[in-house]
């Protein structure tokens, strides 16, 4: 079994790293004296199971027990770092990009933290708190990338969800991915074509796609996001069609319009193409809004249940009762409604499976080895 995981993840490695603009800066870098078989192993070498078996051999150890004891106070610690770990990854790879704090007096948006699907983003803190820690121990070893990586799937296992096997050896970028971040983070309202498009540029099918969205089995969401299917779907002043009518009631009682000053709702909250001055006051709305509590729900709440990596989130999709319009969208692609249909239809154990290996997929998008990128001291400079 685990000889299975190890195989594959080398092989997707192996394969991330042949489509990738800097896995092809590797092969230039390469000593062509080598044999062919060595120039393999090297693209086999870029993440290695235990990198810091000798550099830091406490490094996996510290950042578990960091977790389990952030997470015996805060069980939200599993839905932020995952959130987290998937905006790191989809843009320019896994890389703590995600991380890097704006330069002190730099009032342009430059940093992805800054772009704005990633305002409501959570967990900066407690990837600080762990980064520390490895500080103590092995200054200047363990890479934020790593450590976002690793305590990601402590979180997950924590919150109920699979194990999976996460290699190591990822280094921290030097800079942070504004307008792509912008531009290619998929919104809460984009169409299945287009999220199938965002996912399939970076290598992920429809069955990872729908299995990596189970994600919102947990967590929470603001009312900002589903406000326009609510109450003025695509500009017509009416609800979401697709929304079954007893749930829009109840998505309405907790999400009401007259809280929102303004209804710009989430297609222009997200929309990369406005200008400075209204970005800047969109930016600034959906902050407000996202610090009041009351905006939002559990995500969880969609069925009565108890949440965790179970099917609720694909059941809430069968019933019409997704949150955001991107996650009901699954149900609009016959291949994708397949999927949700197939991981509804069991104990879990088909999602949770293909969860773990799609997990593994994103773990290993376009990373930092070598001498690539840097190891930050700090995860946020
Ligand atoms: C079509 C793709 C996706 C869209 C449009 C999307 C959008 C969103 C939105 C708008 C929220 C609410 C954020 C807030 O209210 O602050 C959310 C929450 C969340 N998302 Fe996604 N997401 C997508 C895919 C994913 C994937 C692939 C993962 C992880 C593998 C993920 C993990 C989460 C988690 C765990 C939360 C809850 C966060 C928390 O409670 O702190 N999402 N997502
Ligand atoms: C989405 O893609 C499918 C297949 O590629 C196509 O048939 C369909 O018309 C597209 N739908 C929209 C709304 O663009
Ligand atoms: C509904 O959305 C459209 C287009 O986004 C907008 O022009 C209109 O003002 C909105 N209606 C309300 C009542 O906010």
């Amino acid at each position: 079994m685990l000889n299975g995981w190890v195989v594959s993840v080398v092989f997707i490695t192996l394969l991330v790293s042949l489509c990738n603009p800097r896995g092809v800066s590797d092969i230039k870098t390469l000593d062509f004296s080598q044999t062919h078989t060595h120039t393999l192993f090297s693209f086999l070498s870029t993440l290695q199971y235990d990198f810091y078996r000798e550099s830091c051999p406490n490094a996996e150890n510290i950042v578990r027990s960091s977790v389990a004891n952030i997470y015996s106070h805060h069980h939200d610690i599993s839905a932020s770092l995952l959130r987290l770990f998937f905006h790191d990854c989809f843009i320019q790879g896994c890389d703590a990009s995600i991380l890097l704090d704006p330069i002190t007096g730099d009032e342009t948006y430059s940093t992805e933290k800054q772009a704005i699907p990633n305002l409501t983003l959570k967990g900066f803190h407690e990837i600080d708190q762990i980064k520390e820690e490895l500080e103590r121990v092995c200054p200047r070893v363990v890479s934020c990338a790593d450590i976002l990586s690793l305590a990601t799937r402590d979180a997950v296992v924590l919150a109920g969800g699979p194990f999976y096997p996460v290699f190591t050896g990822r280094r921290d970028s030097t800079r942070a991915y504004f307008k792509e971040a912008m531009a290619d983070m998929p919104r809460p309202d984009d169409s299945i074509n287009r999220t199938l498009y965002l996912f399939a540029t970076r290598g992920l099918d429809e069955r990872d796609m729908v299995s990596l969205l189970g994600a919102h089995n947990i967590g929470k969401i603001g009312c900002q996001f589903i406000l326009n299917r609510l109450y003025n779907f695509s500009g017509t002043n009416l609800p979401d069609p697709s929304i079954d009518p007893e749930f829009l009631n109840q998505m309405r009682s907790k999400c009401q319009e007259k809280e929102n000053n303004d209804n710009s709702g989430s297609q222009d909250h997200m929309s990369p193409a406005s200008s400075p001055v209204s970005k800047e006051a969109s930016v600034e709305k959906l902050r407000r809004s996202t610090l009041d509590m009351s905006y939002f729900q559990e995500l969880s709440s969609a069925l009565s249940s108890e949440g965790g990596f179970d099917t609720h989130y694909y059941k809430s999709l069968l019933s019409g009762r997704g949150l955001l319009y991107a996650d009901q969208q699954l149900m609009a692609n016959e291949k994708t409604g397949r999927l949700v249909q197939g991981y509804a239809s069991d104990d879990g154990s088909t999602f949770r499976r293909d969860f773990a290996r799609a997990m593994v997929k994103l773990s290993v998008l376009d990373v930092l080895t070598g001498s690539q990128g840097q190891i930050r001291e700090r995860c946020g400079y």
